[in-house]
């Protein structure tokens, strides 16, 4: 990899990382019979991949912040720089045996986003980004797709589960949109699909009610590979908000336009 040193700590923390979740990953489908057995298995596994990711890279970077999912937030001695970290996204699909999951690593500078990586490792696809250096996936650089018509466009995002208030406004979102375009998709881990919009696998993707080390990552992933990404409501702060809307260029207007309601 030709990346600086801090992505070379990302890089290897995720791999160790998601050696250990591939392991756990192949038991889960021995635990489905007992449903609450698998439940605390995946907590455990999340929780142990959170451990392997802060013990690599607060051990590298000790004087840097760190904020990730199970431990919290830890401010550093350095306050200008943290680590964003969600060590188990789509922990859903990992729980039913569903290979799509990724671990997301962002390394956040002075408030933006400077590197982020996004490794599936059920898959072995490493996605990264450097500010000023493009994205990659393993070792091909990415690129958003160009697709212009909403017609032929492909989209994701994530719809409200388990009783939560905001579903009617997705249904609304999707009811505007599903009609002028070839498909939205759903796939569960808001990293990946920032990552596949990325890799021009689909045109665009929203999503609210996320947080920071959902999409930290994904965002510069998205931007190095020439997309736009915003917050859904305009004006505000993505990170701080957990909303997002991004997609390529030349797309993005009228995607986002139906998704506002335009
Ligand atoms: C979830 C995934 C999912 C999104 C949820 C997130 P988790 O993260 O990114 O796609 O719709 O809102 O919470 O819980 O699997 O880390
Ligand atoms: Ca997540
Ligand atoms: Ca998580």
């Amino acid at each position: 990899m030709h990346g600086s040193a801090n992505l070379n700590i990302m890089i290897k923390a995720a791999r160790k990382a998601g050696r250990s979740l591939v392991k756990d990953f192949r038991e889960v489908e021995n635990l489905q019979s007992s449903m609450k057995g698998a439940g605390d298995f995946v907590s455990r596994a999340d929780i142990a991949a959170e451990k392997i990711l802060h013990d690599e890279l607060r051990g590298a970077r000790p004087n840097y912040g760190w904020l990730a999912e199970e431990g919290g937030e830890e401010p550093g001695e350095d306050p200008t720089r943290r680590w964003i970290v969600d060590p188990l996204d789509g922990t859903t699909n990992f729980l039913h045996g569903l290979p799509h999951w990724a671990i997301s690593i962002a390394l956040e500078h002075k408030g933006q986003v400077v590197a982020g990586v996004v490794f599936d490792a059920a898959k072995d696809e490493l996605f990264w980004a450097e500010k000023g250096e493009g994205a990659w996936l393993n070792e091909t650089r990415l690129r958003v797709s160009n697709r212009a018509r909403m017609i032929e466009a492909l989209f994701a995002t994530g719809v409200p589960f388990g009783g939560r208030s905001d579903l009617p406004q997705t249904l609304q979102e999707l009811a505007r949109l599903m009609p002028s375009c070839a498909g939205v998709r759903r796939w569960g881990s808001a990293a990946l699909d920032m990552a596949y919009v990325a890799a021009g696998r689909y045109e665009g993707f929203w999503e609210r009610r996320l947080n920071a080390w959902d999409i930290a990552a994904g965002l510069i992933i998205v931007r190095e590979a020439g997309g736009l990404a915003d917050p859904l409501r305009e004006g505000r702060d993505i990170l701080a908000d957990g909303e997002v809307i991004c997609a390529n260029e030349v797309i993005f207007n009228k995607f986002a336009g139906l998704v506002r309601g335009g």
